[in-house]
């Protein structure tokens, strides 16, 4: 049985990525949570040296849990392409290189994916929910899809203007910010998370 978050509790979300926070945050809103930022507390970013998303979003969660005395929750997520094997994958933050340049990181997916027919992609969140005291729920969600070129729409973050989820014509990057959040890898965890943690 899953350790549960208390009504009216504060959380800190352990994330430094503007993008994430801001879907993070939607998502939570409506559960009696009030949220605050780990950049907001001042809270350093943590190494990510897990090969797994579950791994990863585990250190994250934890670190500001046990830095803050209070709740938080993270997410490690990330894009992955059949045709180069599941990457970039747990990476896919540094392919952006030091500018985080979205435009560079999704340039070389493109490059490197060649003339390859599998055109296949999905995106990966994993979340967990970290107390202080060390206890940790993870929770994984993913959605499958397609990989276009070149990019469309300002909408999302990341590699969002080149990923066309199963069953639409519109990249992440064109679609509705409500459709993404009703429908991505992170909502797909957040659902779990929300069952088993939340009242
Ligand atoms: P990390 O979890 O901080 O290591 O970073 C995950 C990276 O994966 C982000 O910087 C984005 O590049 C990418 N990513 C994760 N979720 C999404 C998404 O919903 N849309 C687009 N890119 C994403």
């Amino acid at each position: 049985m899953a350790r549960r978050l208390a009504r009216g509790a504060r959380l800190v979300l352990a994330s430094h990525n503007p993008g994430k926070l801001r879907e993070i945050e939607a998502l939570v809103a409506p559960h009696g949570v009030s949220v605050i930022s780990a950049g907001a507390l001042g809270l350093p970013e943590p190494e990510e040296p897990a090969p797994d998303f579950a791994g990863n979003a585990r250190i994250k969660a934890l670190a500001a849990a046990v830095a803050s005395g209070l709740p938080a929750l993270a997410d490690d997520s990330g894009f992955c392409v059949a045709a180069l094997n599941g990457a970039p994958g747990v990476v896919s933050a540094r392919w952006a290189g030091p500018g985080k340049d979205f435009r560079v990181a999704m340039e070389r997916v493109q490059r490197e994916m060649g003339a390859a027919t599998d055109r296949a992609a999905w995106f990966v969140s994993a979340l967990c929910l970290a107390w202080p005291d060390g206890h940790a729920e993870v929770f994984e969600g993913r959605v499958d899809g397609t990989c276009v070129w070149p990019p469309r729409g300002g909408q999302g973050f990341g590699y969002d203007p080149m990923f066309v989820p199963d069953g639409e014509t519109q990249t992440y990057g064109e679609l509705s910010p409500a459709f993404k959040q009703a429908t991505s890898h992170r909502a797909r965890a957040f659902a779990q998370l929300l069952a088993e943690c939340l009242d």
